[in-house]
Formats: C-alpha cells, structure tokens, sequence
C-alpha cells in the first residue's frame, strides 16, 4: 500500500499516528540542516520535513528531490514548530516527518511550472496538457465535471429513466452542422458519421417502448469553434414517452435544482421562469437572455416611422425597425472614444451604425439634431432617458440585424459595467421557438431546433402555405446569456412528418433516401414523446464561473479543430487510404 491517506487529507487529529503519503512535488526548500518538501496529490499538500536527526540516505534523496519528482514517503504526522504554521493550507498547522521515503520516478524540468495562479500560454498549455491538468483548478473542474455527471445519472435513474447507448457510426443526415465522416473499408465509397446528436436513436427507443431513457452522449459536429463550441462535446441527453413540454420543464428543473444543490450547494428558484422566444427577442434582442441585469429593448418604430432622418425612416418603412437600449446611469461610464468602440462592436453584429445620447450634466447625441422636438421627446419619454443615462440607438432594414447588435450591446455594456457576476445564475425557459428560419444562402426554410420538432397544433395549417408563422413545442433552458440545453415535443404522427419535410423542401424521395427508417418506423405505433439535451460542458463550465468550455474538457480541441498534445488530425500512410479506396485532392504545398 502507498498511502494510508490522501496528502491534505491529514489533520491535527492525526497528530502521534504513523502515515504513508505519495505524490509530486511542489516544491522543495534546502535550508541547510533542514529540508521541507511540499507534495501534492489530487486533494492538495502536505509538508514533509526532514532535519539533521533524519537517515543519511534520505536526507540526500530529499536535498536532490526536485520538482515534479514522484515520491512516496512514511513517517510521523506532527505539529508543526511555532512560526512556521501556514492559515493559508489546509494542512498548514501539520506535517509528515520522514523516516522512510522512496523516489518512484525523477522528473525533468517541466516546461512550465505547475501552480495554480498561471500566465503561460493555453497553446504551451495545452501542448503538455497532462502538466496542465495537475494544476489544482484543473483537477477541481473535471472533480466537479465527475460530480455532475454522477448526480444526472443519480436522479434520472431515481425517476425511473434507462441509460441506453446508441451506436457512434451512423447514417449521415446532415442537417444542422456539418457531420464528421468514416469512410467504410468494407463498403468502397460509402461513409457512416458521427452523430451530432443520438436524436433519431433515442426517438425510436421511444418507438420500442423504453418510455424513460437517459445518455450521457458524445457528440461531434465540423463546425466553427468559439469558447463554448467544441467539435467534439458531451451531452446528457434525455427523452420520455407520454408526456407534453410541462412534464419535460418540471423533471429538468428537478435535475437542475438538485445538481445546484448537490454540487455547489446553491439553492435555485423553482419553478424556473418562461418566456416565449418573441418575448425573448422583442425585451433582449436574444433567444438566450441574460437576466442578470436590464437594458431591455424599446420598439421606437410607431414614433419615428415618419421622421425626416431616412436612417430611421427608410429602415422602418422597409420592414425593419429601430429600437434602443436605455444604460441607466450609465454617461459618465462611456467616453466617446469608448462609444466608438460600442459602434466598432454593434458592427461586427452587422449593425450599419450606433446613434446614441448621453445626458451627464449637458445632453449630447449624435441623432438628436436630425430629429423633430416631439419625435426626441417621444423618444425619450419611450426609453425613460433621463439625466445620468446613455442610450444607444441602432436602425436596420433587418430587424434580425437589430436584434443581434442591441442583444450582443446590452451584454457587452453589461460586462463593463462589472453587472453580470459568475457566482449569480438566472435561468430562463425561451418557447415556443419559430419552426423555421429561411436560409438566405439556400434560399429555403431550414428547421430552426431539427425537423423531428412538432408544430404548435394551432399553426397546422399554415405548414405549406406561411412557414413563417408556424410556431414550435420547442424550448430551450438558458443560463446568464447561454444556451444550457434544448428539446421539444416529437412529431409522433407520419402524416405530420411528412408535410413538415414538405415545408422544408424535401421531396417525398428525398425523405425516405435520408429518414425512410424513421417515417416506416412511425407506421408501426409511435407514442407522443418529447424529450432535451443539456451541454454537460457548458452546464459545468457556466456552474463554476469559466469563460470556456475547454477548461471542464480534460484533452479539449483549439480553435482549428486540432489537439495540441498529440497533433490530430494527422495524415495517415498511404495503405490505409489504400484500403479505404481514399484518394486525396490535396495539393501538396498549398
Ligand atoms: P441542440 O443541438 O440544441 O439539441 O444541443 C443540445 C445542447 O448541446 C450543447 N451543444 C454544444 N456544446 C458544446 N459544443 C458544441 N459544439 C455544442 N453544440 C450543442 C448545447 C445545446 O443546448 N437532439 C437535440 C436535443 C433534443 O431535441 O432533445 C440537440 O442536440 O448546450
Ligand atoms: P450620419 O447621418 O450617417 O452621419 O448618421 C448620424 C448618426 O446616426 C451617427 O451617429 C451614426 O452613427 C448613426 N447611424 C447611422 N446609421 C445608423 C443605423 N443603421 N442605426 C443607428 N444609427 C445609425
């Protein structure tokens, strides 16, 4: 045995009792006839020391110990002298004096040295990943990942949900983001790919009578990364049989209320509140409000549809909007050099400018001249402007464009302001999501969840002739401004599925080439079934306050889709591409 316990498990309790403790070393300080060691496990450090009394051979083997080294050692759990007791450790009043010790491995000079607090480089980091994960917020994120997964296993099981696994090689059905794919040896020319998702899998354990099922999934999809996008992700993935979106929200918010608890030992408000996805869009210019703080928008369309400024006027009168968000007390928090920056910002989201006023003492504002006496009145009676405040205005021919920029503004404001705190975690449910968005690039309607989504029974009968105002049993669970988890309610009728895939564009043909096994299988007794899927990455990464899901991912990708450590994608030997009757239209030196 190596240890008896783990290294900051010991207490003053342990204070006379022989002990066994393993692990790396921190570090190690020669004070002459004194050596201390720190080393650390996974629960933390404890001191080891060594002085003129201990044996000559381990007094060396401590003297030349360096960091890194793995260590196992024994002896005699003590009080530390006066003046050397630690309040910061947790084994700071202790430590192990050493009377037999054992160097199980000796270590290079890492290429970064393992400590909490860091400021070399993710990519370094990232490169020597198994150094970067013995930091202690590394291990405490992928403790927690642990617990988390643990816990939705726990209750889901306690509410009488199977965990099944669906297979990883399956038929591509591209929709949504691009698949990832396998060629097949055994089938020339032919591909399974990864799934985006178990989807059709868990809908047809729905088909086969399981009523309850439960996945903690990896999923893939080739799409572009950002901090909370990964190509590979995990997702806890549920879905039930005879039940309606009500029975789905409560059981998920049963889950989040208890992993809250159980984890962090937050108490989150039930139920969690709901808002329909025009609501979301209309107050937060988002499907995924952060609720943290307000800036919501104002429709000033009605009071500027007739102004002289054709910025605002022509944007309105060619089906867009203008609408503003109000920063309260916000005007002497923004220079004009930094409402550049804002208009810099609005940009990216497309935005062709950013009007705004100030009132700090004097009023100022880009727009106010263009604008007659009562339409600035009425604009500012609209948002509540007021002596202390900032508004920012942004017009658009797309009221999609106005959406996105004010939503992103509002975040953006926010984060300066220090109003969005990682320790405070507001829920939302955004429903009844459009069915369909149209694809410019396409030029057709595209599933907005996925075309397995049952319409709202009111909107039937608009399916084939205005896709636009068909409405979805859909909804998605968001925290502080992302996106946790989404589902719906399945269509469960083929007659319903089929017309679905008519609005979407697909042919009878079309359908059965990429879903036939899906719409057969409905023919044989499908029971109304719903179900959602959480990001266990971002469910962890936003419960403990990181910006990226790559910190709660042991091996994560970058942003090229590449995995530093050991440098995949790479090219493999002709033979095997050979074998898989591969050919490549790389051009070497491109
Ligand atoms: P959806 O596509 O909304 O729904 O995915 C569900 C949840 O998975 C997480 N997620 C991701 N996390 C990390 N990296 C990614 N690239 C990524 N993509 C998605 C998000 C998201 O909310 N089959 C449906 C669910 C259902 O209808 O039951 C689905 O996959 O947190
Ligand atoms: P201009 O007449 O183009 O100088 O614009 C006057 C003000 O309106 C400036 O503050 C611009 O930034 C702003 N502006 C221009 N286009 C838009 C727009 N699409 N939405 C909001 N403000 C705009």
């Amino acid at each position: 045995m190596y240890r008896t316990k783990y290294c900051a498990e010991f207490t003053k309790d342990d204070v006379g009792t022989r002990a066994k403790v393993c692990g790396w070393v921190q570090k190690q300080r020669d004070l002459g006839t004194l050596i201390f060691i720190d080393l650390r496990d996974r629960t933390g450090i404890i001191q080891l020391a060594f002085d003129d009394k201990t044996d000559r051979d381990i007094f060396d083997m401590a003297f030349s110990a360096r960091a890194e080294f793995v260590l196992a050692a024994e002896g005699v759990i003590r009080h530390r002298g006066e003046g050397a007791i630690n309040p910061n450790m947790k084994t700071g009043e202790i430590e192990l004096y050493v009377d037999k010790m054992e160097v199980l491995s000796v270590a290079q000079t890492p290429p970064f040295e393992v400590k909490d607090e860091t400021d070399v480089k993710e990519e370094l980091r990232l490169k020597y990943r198994y150094l970067d994960l013995r930091r202690a917020p590394l291990q405490r994120n992928m403790l927690v990942r642990s617990q988390v997964a643990r816990y939705a296993r726990e209750y889901f099981e306690d509410n009488g949900f199977l965990e099944i696994e669906t297979p990883v090689l399956i038929k591509s059905t591209p929709e949504g983001a691009r698949d990832y794919l396998v060629p097949s040896r055994v089938h020339p020319g032919s591909f399974y790919a990864l799934p985006q998702s178990p989807q059709l899998y868990k809908q047809l354990l729905m088909l086969s009578g399981f009523d309850r099922y439960i996945q903690i999934a990896k999923c893939f999809r080739d799409e572009d990364l950002r901090a909370d996008r990964q190509p590979e992700f995990t997702q806890i993935d549920l879905e039930m049989s005879f039940v309606d979106e009500n029975d789905i929200m409560t059981m998920v918010e049963g889950f989040i209320a208890g992993v809250f608890k159980k984890v962090l030992g937050y108490d989150v408000e039930l139920p969690i509140k709901r808002m329909s996805w025009d609501e979301a869009m209309n107050r937060y210019g988002s499907d995924k409000p952060d609720l943290r703080f307000g800036f919501e928008l104002v429709d000033l369309s009605s009071v500027l549809k007739d102004t002289e400024f054709k910025v605002f006027s022509s944007a309105i009168k060619e089906g867009g909007s203008v609408r503003a968000i109000n920063i309260k007390g916000g005007a002497d928090k923004f220079s004009r050099k930094e409402i550049d920056k804002l208009t810099d910002f609005a940009k990216t989201y497309r935005a062709k400018g950013l009007a705004w006023s100030k009132w700090s003492g004097e009023q100022s504002s880009s727009f106010a001249k263009f604008l007659s006496e009562e339409e600035l009145r009425s604009v500012y009676g609209l948002t509540g402007f007021e002596e202390g405040d900032l508004l920012l205005v942004v017009a658009d021919t797309k009221n999609k464009v106005v959406f996105d920029s004010l939503g992103a503004l509002r975040c953006e404001v926010a984060e300066k302001l220090g109003m969005r705190p990682k320790d405070q975690y507001k829920f939302v449910w955004v429903t009844d999501f459009p069915m369909f968005e149209y694809d410019e690039e396409d030029e057709r309607y595209v599933a907005m969840h996925h075309p397995f989504t049952s319409p709202r029974e009111c909107d039937v009968e608009n399916l084939l002739t205005s896709p636009d105002k068909v409405y979805a049993r859909a909804y998605d669970i968001v925290l502080n401004g992302t996106e946790l988890g989404g589902g719906s309610v399945r269509i469960h009728r083929q007659d319903l599925q089929a017309k679905v895939f008519e609005a979407l564009g697909l042919t009878k043909e079309d359908a059965d080439v990429k879903f036939g096994f899906l719409l057969e299988a409905f023919k044989y007794g499908a029971p109304p079934h719903a179900g959602l899927a959480f990001g266990l990455d971002r469910l962890v990464s936003l419960m403990l306050g990181l910006d990226a899901i790559r910190d709660v991912i042991a091996f994560p990708k970058v942003q090229n889709a590449s995995e530093l450590m050991t440098q995949c994608p790479s090219p493999v030997p002709q033979k095997s591409l050979d074998e898989l009757f591969i050919a490549s239209t790389v051009k070497e030196d491109l």
